[in-house]
């Protein structure tokens, strides 16, 4: 059996199962999803939203890519968070990164990866800002965690700077933002940061007439 195909006999696999063990689960998913939670997480193949939180098909709506980053620019960020936001009316967004990410790593040193370069120049911006605090740090890999954390907040806060997020505030003091990091050494989230309804920021990033 070729690898693909043994994805697809998995997956037969499991939605015998799933009726199986609950005959009702797909009629329920059907017509309606109503996830509590945005989960902004890494690519990384090591990090997958539902099996590290042991949710299941229409917990958690996700949207992923390299180093879990919030870029202002990001079209397809921006229509997902609009989406989860104000269709889904979701209470919490999660920006999870990881410990050893390698798109943050990358940002740390001057190789050139070709067109990656640009979306690695947000991370190094982070890095910049925090430059103090973590060129204090002897240890490589600690520095690279401590750069990894800040990344997280810094994403947090890119959330908090959109009209989108804003505006939900306002309305309806929700969704509360969560920055967390994965440990892939054992399998364990640690929570980093966190943003009320309402938490303020710098207030040249604060709408006033939203
Ligand atoms: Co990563």
């Amino acid at each position: 059996m070729k690898s693909y195909e043994k994805l697809l006999a998995a997956n037969k696999e499991w939605a015998e199962n799933v009726v199986k063990n609950d005959p009702d689960f797909f009629n329920r998913l059907l017509n309606v999803q109503t996830p509590e939670f945005l989960w902004i997480g890494c690519s990384d193949s090591r990090v997958p939203p539902n099996e590290i939180t042991q949710t299941h098909p229409g917990e958690i709506f996700i949207h992923r890519n390299i180093a879990n980053m919030v870029v202002h620019t990001d079209l397809n960020m921006l229509s997902v968070l609009e989406y989860a936001v104000n269709v889904l009316k979701v209470k919490h967004v999660v920006v999870c990164g990881h410990y050893g990410c390698g798109g943050v790593k990358a940002a740390m040193t001057r190789h050139s990866v070709g067109i990656i370069n640009k979306w690695l120049r947000n991370i190094k911006d982070v890095y910049r800002f925090h430059r103090d605090e973590i060129d204090t740090i002897a240890d490589e890999e600690a520095r690279t965690n401590k750069l990894i954390e800040l990344n997280v907040q810094e994403q947090v806060m890119n959330l908090a700077k959109t009209s989108i997020i804003q505006k939900a505030w306002k309305d309806r003091q929700a969704p509360q933002l969560h920055g967390w990091v994965y440990d892939l050494h054992d399998g364990i989230i640690n929570p980093v940061f966190e943003m009320e309804a309402g938490a303020h920021l710098d207030p040249l990033y604060e709408f006033d007439n939203l």
